[in-house]
């Protein structure tokens, strides 16, 4: 597969931009997937692409929202979306969301190093002061990923999403500035976010 251009890495993955492509062949696949969107709002509604498409139009005029193709560095071929959304550049918070989309991509390591990408890009280059997120109480692998990578708990919404018959309890997290500065040290990613973010 070709490359496209490579606006951050790790020794894994890369992000860059989506191609028409990724709305049509891609990510309706991963949101139909039940798997995929067992803990998520997503999978409720059917993903139109012409409609996902108009979502990321939409997306890129917004400047609050700011989304990426995670992309398999081997390989060249997408995997997965994240990005940081609501960003707030008053208050300097913006809420982190991740979804990767190849199911054999998942356990190896990719989902913890996109998100300490997107956590250093967000600190590091749009100087925000607090990343947060939401997840599914029921996530285990999405809530110690967080944990891991140093997100603090903020409290759960109770029955906050309604899925399949049932409603499920959504835990906040989040992770500020001068907690970034001191988890980083322990990421597999130093390495590379020192290389993309001398200072
Ligand atoms: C949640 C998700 C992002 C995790 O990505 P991943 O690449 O599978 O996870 P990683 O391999 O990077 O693992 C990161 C950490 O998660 C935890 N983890 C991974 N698989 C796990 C499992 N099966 N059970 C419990 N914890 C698990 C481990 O702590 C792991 O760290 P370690 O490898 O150092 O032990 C990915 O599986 C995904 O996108 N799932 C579908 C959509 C989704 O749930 N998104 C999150 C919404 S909040």
């Amino acid at each position: 597969m070709k490359q496209r251009p490579v606006f951050l890495e790790t020794d894994k993955l890369y992000f860059s931009q989506f191609i028409e492509s990724d709305f049509t062949e891609k990510i309706p696949f991963w949101y139909s997937d039940k798997e995929v969107t067992q803990f998520l709002s997503r999978g409720t509604l059917p993903p139109l692409p012409a409609l996902l498409k108009n979502d990321f139009d939409q997306l890129k005029q917004q400047n609050s929202e700011i989304q990426f193709a995670i992309m398999d560095k081997k390989t060249h071929q997408i995997i997965g979306l994240v990005g940081l959304h609501s960003i707030n550049w008053l208050s300097r918070h913006a809420e982190f969301r991740i979804l990767i989309g190849e199911k054999k991509f998942w356990g190896k390591g990719y989902g913890a190093q996109a998100c300490e990408l997107c956590v250093a890009y967000g600190f590091e280059a749009l100087n925000m002061n607090k990343i947060w997120l939401g997840v599914n109480t029921e996530n285990q692998k999405a809530f110690e990923s967080y944990r891991r990578v140093g997100f603090k708990p903020e409290g759960v919404l109770r029955q906050e999403l309604f899925k399949n018959g049932r409603y499920f309890d959504i835990a906040r997290m989040s992770l500020l500035t001068a907690e970034y500065k001191k988890t980083k040290t322990d990421w597999s990613t130093l390495k590379w976010i020192k290389k993309q973010y001398p200072a």
